[in-house]
């Protein structure tokens, strides 16, 4: 079974490093003003997307998987808030050009294969528009090792420094780019979990009978404990 696959049957809701807590941590400090138009990418179950709605955003939240979406909608119901949910490629984004104040992303460009995305991204955000994109990084230039197992777990094609990630989104026409509160991989997994459950979690019934998932999840978490420390993540922000 694949990570993506994995995630889908549990449901989780903040799949991304730093978990809900970086999410929440990163909107007090960069606030979205309520009335904005967001376009959450690779929304996955919703969480984020739901909290954004809730707070007075108009969000527009896309996926390609089926199956996340199908949860992201309940998610939303069961909440009562209004989200606009897509079903689309965040290669190919189904929008027309500067139509958004902020594009949203958690954990998601490295698994669209980064260039592609981030061309979009620039392309449907409204001129002054702003980027928050939290994604996975290399803390040293990657071993041949640990990028081949990124690609076998995740798929990756690529592991990109902090200073990768930098040039990937000025090249795409991003100014004021940054990362802030960058942290290490290792750091706090297992721990949001327990300080923000998600009581609008939906895992699939055959779950905790599915050994391919279980393999899955023991593959992440072998991968975390041996490269916890040479894979990091941080918060890029940038402006259109
Ligand atoms: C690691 S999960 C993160 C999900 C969510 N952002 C979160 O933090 O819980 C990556 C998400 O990106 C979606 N995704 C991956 N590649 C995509 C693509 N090319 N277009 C749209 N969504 C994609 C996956 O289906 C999945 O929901």
């Amino acid at each position: 079974m694949d990570y993506l696959e994995m995630l889908a049957k549990l449901g989780v809701g903040n799949a991304h490093p730093g978990g809900y807590g970086a999410t929440l941590e990163q909107l007090k400090h960069w606030p979205i003003a309520p009335g904005s138009r967001v376009l959450e990418v690779g929304c996955g179950t919703g969480r984020t997307a739901c909290h954004l709605a809730r707070n007075g955003c108009v969000v527009t939240a896309l996926d390609f998987r089926e199956d996340m979406l199908a949860k992201a909608v309940k998610r939303a119901a069961e909440e009562g808030v209004s989200v606009h949910f897509v079903q689309g490629d965040a290669r190919r984004l189904p929008f027309a050009a500067h139509g958004f104040d902020v594009v949203f992303l958690e954990s998601v460009t490295l698994f669209a294969g980064v260039y592609e995305p981030v061309k979009e991204y620039y392309r449907v955000l409204k001129s002054g528009g702003a980027l928050y994109d939290r994604e996975m990084m290399a803390l040293n230039l990657p071993s041949p090792e640990l990028l081949y197992e990124a690609k076998d777990l995740y798929g990756f094609d690529m592991l990109p420094t902090q200073q990768e990630w930098l040039r990937i989104f000025e090249q795409a026409g991003f100014r004021e780019v940054l990362c802030w509160n960058p942290g290490k991989l290792s750091q706090k997994v297992g721990e949001d979990e327990s300080l923000y459950p998600d009581f609008g979690q939906t895992p699939d019934q055959d779950t905790l009978i599915n050994p391919e998932l279980w393999q899955t999840a023991l593959r992440y978490h072998q991968m975390i404990e041996k490269y916890g420390d040479d894979l990091g993540y941080g918060l890029f922000v940038s402006k259109k």
